[in-house]
């Protein structure tokens, strides 16, 4: 939201908009008509792209609109927001390959424009910096998509993470790796640490797309949109 000022990891101030809709249907049309509209004014857009369940049919709506109306994300790049540290990097939940298989595998833009965090690098912090560095170097994201976890937690930023942090190596909240274990065999599968990007990293972001559906996500929801800015709910 706004415009793009030169240098957009400048801070502005914040514009916030909140769209209520009837389904997620409706919802992942909402934000695939935003972003539609962001791709075809600049092709070379760069996309921060979540993972989790709540984006799924904002993607499914974006392949649609690659295959039917010949939307396209060739000239376009993209960073992911987090990454399980620790995870075999050919598990089905790494969240590259969840990203490979829910939105790059649907439209055209090349997996190699993707960067996602590697949650094995051998110096965890070292791979962080690079990649605040790679944003940078791309000149910064244009639409961040998000989705909020039911503790409040945006990318893995956990309640109390500093609304400046940078990405890092960050400790998963008990309710987080309960939640996530769905997506697991069991819940001691799930990683206890993960790579995320900062809140701060994240607020650079010209533009954020947050998305949240489902009564499980509702008292998150009110505290983000009608509680005070806190640590506790980032
Ligand atoms: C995923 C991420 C998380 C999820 C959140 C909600 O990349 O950053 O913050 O957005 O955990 O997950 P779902 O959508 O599965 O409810």
């Amino acid at each position: 939201m706004g415009t793009r000022a030169p240098g957009r990891l400048q801070s502005r101030r914040p514009r916030v908009e909140v769209v209520v809709l009837p389904s997620a249907e409706d919802i992942a049309r909402e934000a695939a008509g935003r972003i539609e509209r962001r791709v075809r004014t600049n092709p070379e857009i760069t996309l921060g792209l979540a993972t989790g369940s709540t984006p799924e049919p904002l993607y499914e709506e974006l392949g649609r609109r690659h295959r039917e109306n010949g939307l396209s994300f060739a000239q376009a790049r993209a960073f992911l927001l987090d990454e399980y540290v620790g995870l075999d990097p050919e598990h089905p939940e790494a969240y590259r390959n969840v990203i490979l298989k829910e939105f790059v595998s649907l439209v055209d833009i090349p997996p190699s424009a993707v960067r996602s965090l590697d949650g094995n690098a051998p110096d965890l912090p070292g791979e962080c910096v690079q990649f605040e560095k790679d944003i940078r170097a791309a000149g910064g994201v244009d639409v961040q998509i998000l989705g909020i976890g039911s503790d409040g937690h945006i990318a893995f930023n956990e309640p109390t993470s500093a609304l400046t942090s940078r990405t890092r190596v960050e400790v998963l909240a008990p309710q987080t790796r309960e939640d996530n274990a769905r997506f697991f065999s069991s819940l001691d599968e799930v990683p206890i640490h993960a790579l995320t990007q900062g809140l701060g990293t994240i607020m650079e972001a010209d533009e954020i797309l947050l998305i949240a559906t489902g009564s499980q996500k509702a008292a998150a929801v009110a505290r983000f949109v009608e509680g005070p800015i806190t640590a506790m709910c980032p």
